[in-house]
C-alpha cells in the first residue's frame, strides 16, 4: 500500500547563502529519504521555504543597510537557488512572506487564542538604554544560566540547545554596543506549553526509531516546560490577529511560531497550486508518515512547540478543532548534529565558511551530496576536510563507482555496440545478480529509517563487488569464448543498472546519465525547477522551487534491455588533483 511521506525540511533563515554546514544538516539527508521514497512507490510531499521574518533577518538588514523585506527577496532567490543547484527535490520551496502563509498562521494562532492555549500576560522585554529602542532576543548575550556558557543569546543558548529569554540570561549586554539592557515590562502572548506536557510526554513514549540523542533530548525539555511568549516587540513579521493588535506595528508573532507553521501553510500551497486545495490533508490528516528533517540546534522547535501548536489547534487536551481540522503530530523528528569546517564550527561571521554555490560550481552536485552523505552529522559532529573530500571523490566516486560504469559500457560499446543477451549462467554469475538484487530491501530499510551512511555503505558494497566481479571473471581475455564473454557483459551490466537504483537518491544527477547511457528514454531522476509564480492571494511574485518527480526511478532491479545500443560512455565524475587541498585551504584563510 502507497503511504503519504510528508517530507517536512527545516526552513532556512533568509539571511545568507548556504554554507555546507546548514544543507549537511537539513538538505542533503531529507532529499535522500523524499527520494527513496518516492522510488518506493510512496506518494511524498517534500515542503520547505525560506524562514523571513524575526531578528535574524532584522540584524542582517541593518548589517547590510537594507529593509529586513529587501534582504529576505535577496536571500530568498539565492538560497533557492543553492537548493536547487543541489538538485533537492521540493515539491515546493516557498517563503514566509506569502499571503497564504500569513493566513494559515493567524488561523493556528486564533484557534490556539480561542481554545485558551495562547494568553496575554507581561513580561520584561530588553530596551537598549542608549537609544531607548527595544532590543530584540537575539541581541542580547550573556551567560547561560543553564550550562554557563559564556556567549549565550538571549533566545537559545547554541551551547546546550536550550530555549532562553533575554531576562535569562547572567550578565546580559547588548551585542551592539555592549550596554547592559535595561528590563521594563510590556504585554506579550504566551503559548501555554504546561497544558501540553501529558499529551507531549505520551506522544514521545510511543515513538520508535527516533535517534536516540533526539529522543533523550526532547523528553528532558518535555519534563520541564513553562509558558513561552509568541509575541515580540519587533515590526517585522506577522501581525497578531486579535482585534486590539492587529494594527499594532511595534508587535509581530514570534519568528518561530510562525517558521514551523510554514510546514503546514506550505502543504496548503502546494495544494492550491495543484487545482485540487485539499490535496494537502493526507499529509496531515494522521494517517501519513511525517518526517522533519533539521540540525540539532532545532530540535526544541520541532518536538515541543510545534506539537504543541498542532495540539493545541486540533482542540486537544481541550477546545475544537480550527476551520484546516485537527492536525498531525511530528512521526519523526530526524536531526543531525554540527559540522565542524577543518577543525573550527561553522560560522559565516568568522568566516570559516564554504558555501554551496562554490563548491557546486568547482565540483558538482554529486562529489558534494556523497560526500555528505558519507561523511556528514548524521549521529555524531564531523568535520569536514577538503584532504577527506577529494580522497573521497577520487577513491570512490571515480575510482569505484565511475571506473565501474565506464568499463563495462565501453567494453560493450567498443566490443558488441549494444546490450548481448546472456547465454547460460555459471554459479558466480548467479551469485553475483543474488547479491546485488538482495541489496534493496535492506537499503530500502535503512534509508527509511534515515541510517543512511549504512544504506550509502550497502550499495556502495554492491558496486565494490560487481567491480570485482568484473575484474574476476575479465571479459576482455575472453575473445575467443564470445558466448561466455557476453554472459558476463550482460550480467555486469545488469550489476551496473542495480547499482544505479540504489544509488539513485544519493546521487540523482549521475544515475539520470547512467541510466540515459543503458537506454533509458524518460527521465530518470527529477531535478527541480526555479519558477517566477503569482502569490495566490494578491501579494508580490516571488520565485519557487518545484519539480515533476514521477519519473522512471523505481526501487527494484529491472532487467536490462537486451539488443540495445550503446554509445561510449561519457565520465561522470572528475579526478582532482591534490593541489585542489591547498588551494581550498588558501581560500579559506584568506576569508574568500
Ligand atoms: N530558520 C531556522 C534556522 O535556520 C529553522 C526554522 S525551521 C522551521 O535555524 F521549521 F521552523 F521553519
Ligand atoms: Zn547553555
Amino acid at each position: 500500500m502507497p503511504r503519504h511521506v510528508l517530507t517536512a525540511v527545516a526552513w532556512p533563515y533568509a539571511n545568507g547563502p548556504r554554507h555546507i554546514g546548514h544543507v549537511a544538516g537539513f538538505g542533503v539527508p531529507s532529499d535522500v529519504f523524499s527520494r527513496y521514497q518516492r522510488m518506493a512507490g510512496n506518494r511524498v510531499l517534500m515542503v520547505s521555504g525560506t524562514d523571513e521574518h524575526g531578528t535574524p533577518i532584522q540584524v542582517q538588514a541593518d548589517r547590510e543597510g537594507v529593509t529586513a523585506r529587501q534582504l529576505a527577496d535577496r536571500y530568498n532567490r539565492v538560497i533557492a537557488e543553492d537548493l536547487q543547484g543541489l538538485g533537492l527535490s521540493y515539491d515546493l520551496f516557498t517563503r514566509t512572506t506569502t499571503r497564504n502563509h500569513y493566513a494559515v498562521v493567524q488561523q493556528l494562532f486564533t484557534t490556539l487564542f480561542d481554545n485558551g492555549y495562547v494568553v496575554e500576560r507581561a513580561q520584561l522585554s530588553a530596551i537598549d538604554p542608549s537609544t531607548g529602542r527595544g532590543l530584540p532576543d537575539r541581541y542580547v548575550e550573556g551567560t547561560c544560566p543553564i550550562c554557563a556558557y559564556p556567549s549565550a543569546r538571549g533566545d537559545q543558548c547554541d551551547n546546550c540547545g536550550n530555549q532562553l529569554d533575554p531576562q535569562d540570561l547572567i550578565d546580559p549586554r547588548s551585542r551592539i554596543d555592549g550596554q547592559v539592557p535595561q528590563f521594563v515590562e510590556s504585554p506579550q502572548f504566551f503559548l501555554e506549553l504546561p497544558a501540553f506536557a501529558e499529551a507531549l510526554g505520551g506522544w514521545l513514549q510511543s515513538r520508535q526509531g527516533w535517534r536516540p540523542n533526539v529522543l533523550k533530548f526532547s523528553e528532558n525539555l518535555v519534563a520541564d516546560l513553562k509558558p513561552r511568549a509568541i509575541t515580540r516587540d519587533l515590526d517585522w513579521g506577522v501581525p497578531i490577529p486579535l482585534p486590539q493588535w492587529r494594527d499594532r506595528t511595534d508587535k509581530r508573532i514570534y519568528v518561530w511560531f510562525d517558521a514551523v507553521i510554514g510546514y503546514l501553510s506550505a502543504s496548503v500551497e502546494w495544494a492550491r497550486r495543484t487545482g485540487d486545495p485539499d490535496a494537502w490533508r493526507p499529509f496531515w490528516d494522521g494517517t501519513a508518515d511525517a518526517r522533519y528533517f533539521m540540525g540539532k540546534d532545532n530540535v526544541v522547535f520541532h518536538s515541543v512547540i510545534w506539537p504543541s501548536i498542532l495540539l493545541g489547534a486540533s482542540g486537544q487536551p481541550a477546545g475544537a478543532p480550527g476551520p484546516l481540522g485537527a492536525l498531525q503530530l511530528p512521526s519523526e523528528v530526524v536531526s543531525s548534529e554540527f559540522l565542524t569546517m577543518e577543525g573550527r564550527k561553522f560560522s559565516s561571521s568568522r568566516s570559516v565558511v564554504i558555501y554551496v554555490r562554490d563548491v557546486l560550481e568547482r565540483y558538482g552536485a554529486d562529489a558534494l551530496r556523497y560526500y555528505l552523505a558519507a561523511a556528514g552529522p548524521e549521529s555524531s559532529d564531523t568535520d569536514f576536510t577538503w584532504d577527506q573530500f577529494v580522497t573521497r571523490n577520487n577513491t570512490e566516486l571515480v575510482a569505484g563507482w565511475g571506473n565501474l560504469v565506464n568499463r563495462t559500457v565501453s567494453l560493450v560499446s567498443k566490443n558488441l555496440g549494444a546490450i548481448p543477451e546472456p547465454g547460460e549462467l555459471l554459479g558466480d554469475d548467479v551469485a553475483a545478480l543474488e547479491a546485488s538484487k538482495a541489496a534493496f530491501a535492506p537499503v530500502g530499510a535503512l534509508l527509511d529509517r534515515s541510517q543512511q551512511k549504512a544504506a550509502l555503505t550497502e550499495a556502495m558494497r554492491v558496486v565494490a563487488d560487481a567491480n570485482r566481479y568484473l575484474s574476476d571473471q575479465a571479459p576482455w581475455k575472453l575473445k575467443d569464448d564470445p558466448a561466455r564473454r557476453d554472459t558476463v557483459l550482460h550480467v555486469a551490466l545488469q550489476l551496473v543498472d542495480d547499482a544505479k537504483a540504489l544509488l539513485t537518491p544519493f546521487l540523482p544527477a549521475s544515475c539520470d546519465q547512467v541510466d540515459a547511457m543503458l537506454g533509458g528514454t524518460r527521465p530518470w531522476a527529477g531535478q527541480p525547477e526555479l519558477v517566477e509564480v503569482e502569490d495566490l492571494d494578491g501579494g508580490p511574485a516571488y520565485p519557487v522551487l518545484q519539480g515533476d518527480y514521477d519519473t522512471a526511478a523505481v526501487w527494484e532491479s529491472r532487467p536490462v534491455r537486451v539488443g540495445q545500443p550503446l554509445a561510449p560512455p561519457t565520465p561522470l565524475f572528475r579526478k582532482l588533483e591534490p593541489s585542489v587541498v591547498e588551494e581550498e585551504l588558501a581560500r579559506l584563510e584568506g576569508g574568500a
